[in-house]
């Protein structure tokens, strides 16, 4: 496996940059003869710059090369984690995406975590992954027909997935996500979607049949997640198992009530622990019953795709 970029170096990168600019207006204050600069260092911070530059080309040139190239997908070291004050942010997003609920009750309406859903940390491949994002992102969404930001992704899924509230965009808790995030990218190249992002391909054309659906989730679904999907609790009201039905769940504008949305996540993770073991057919049928059971109903659903192109298993 190569090494790829670090996803630091972006910022290692824009601080070299940074300390360049800095060193360069300090020659520029020190005419009148305070504090000359250090010429070596700057010619050092110069040619990191560069060497930065050309292991990203390099890169790019090896990933247009090669596009079927496998990124590893998975949590770095928790001992790279630096100790620091942006360590410190890093720490704490990993917190707020498994203690969500928890952690950010006016943000959250269900009892659900990011990683109910965004498996392993976030950083489990075919359980939408967030490694890689922060080079991936800022992107063009059908959804609400504008360019996203990584927070406005982030805070899509508060308002869906979470049936709650944005986080503010300049908030400590948006910037702990972000760098957890940009943390869990350390090996991943800039602007490249890696295999593994998004959930298994699953045959879209298939007829989902709620019926037979009902059947594999009395069978395969119920001894977890509860005979109305509800999911089950500690004594201090934790989840052993999440719901995915009824008030604790995700919304129905969610990405996750969507019959083959949900279909790909369950067929690639469900059973938990055996995925990849039910059949398209038996994914699609299952997920068009549960998505359809009781939950949460989100506003303003109809306004979502308003340029068209919506996928057709939208909630109206
Ligand atoms: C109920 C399940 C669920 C929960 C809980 C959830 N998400 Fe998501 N998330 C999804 C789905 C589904 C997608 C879309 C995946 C796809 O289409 O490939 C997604 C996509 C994303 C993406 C974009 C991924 C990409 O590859 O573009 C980000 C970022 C994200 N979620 C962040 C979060 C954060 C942060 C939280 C917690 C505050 C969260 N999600 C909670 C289901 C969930
Ligand atoms: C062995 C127990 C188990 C079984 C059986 C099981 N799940 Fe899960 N399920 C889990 C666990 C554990 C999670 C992730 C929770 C976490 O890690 O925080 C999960 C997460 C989910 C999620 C995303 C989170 C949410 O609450 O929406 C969905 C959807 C889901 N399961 C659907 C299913 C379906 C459909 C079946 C049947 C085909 C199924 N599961 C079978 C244990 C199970």
């Amino acid at each position: 496996m190569k090494t790829y970029l670090q996803a630091k170096p972006p910022s290692t990168l824009l601080m070299a940059a940074i300390f360049v600019i800095g060193a360069v207006s300090i020659t520029a204050c020190s005419e009148t003869g305070t504090k000359a600069v250090d010429r070596v260092e700057e010619a050092e911070a110069l040619a990191r710059v560069k060497s930065l530059e050309a292991r990203a080309t390099e890169i790019k040139n090896d990933m247009a090369a090669n596009p079927s190239a496998k990124l590893n997908i998975s949590m770095p070291d928790e001992s790279t984690i630096p100790d620091d004050e942006y360590g410190a942010a890093v720490r704490r997003g990993l917190e707020l995406a498994n203690h969500t609920y928890r952690e950010l009750p006016n943000n959250v309406g269900n009892q659900l975590n990011c990683t109910s859903c965004h498996l392993g940390n976030g950083s489990e491949a075919y359980a939408a992954p967030w490694n890689g994002l922060p080079g991936i992102f800022p992107i063009y969404r059908s959804r609400d027909a504008r360019v996203n930001s990584l927070q406005e992704r982030v805070n899509g899924c508060f308002q869906r997935s979470m049936d709650g509230k944005p986080l503010d965009m300049d908030s400590d808790e948006m910037n702990a996500f972000i760098s957890y995030m940009t943390w869990l990218s350390q090996d991943m190249p800039i602007g490249v979607s890696p295999e593994g992002r998004g959930f298994v391909k699953i045959d879209n054309t298939l007829t989902p049949d709620p019926v037979k659906g009902k059947e594999i989730f009395a069978q395969t679904c119920v001894s977890c997640h509860g005979e109305n999907g509800e999911g089950q609790y500690n004594d201090d009201g934790t989840y052993v198992y999440p719901a995915i039905a009824g008030e604790n769940s995700f919304n129905d504008g969610a990405g996750m009530a969507r019959t083959y949305k949900a279909a790909s996540f369950v067929k690639g993770k469900m059973p938990f622990g055996q995925g990849n073991t039910l059949t398209d057919q038996e994914a699609i049928d299952v997920a068009s019953y549960f998505t359809q059971l009781p939950r949460p109903v989100k506003a303003n659903k109809d306004k979502d795709w308003p340029k068209g192109g919506a996928p057709v298993d939208v909630r109206r």
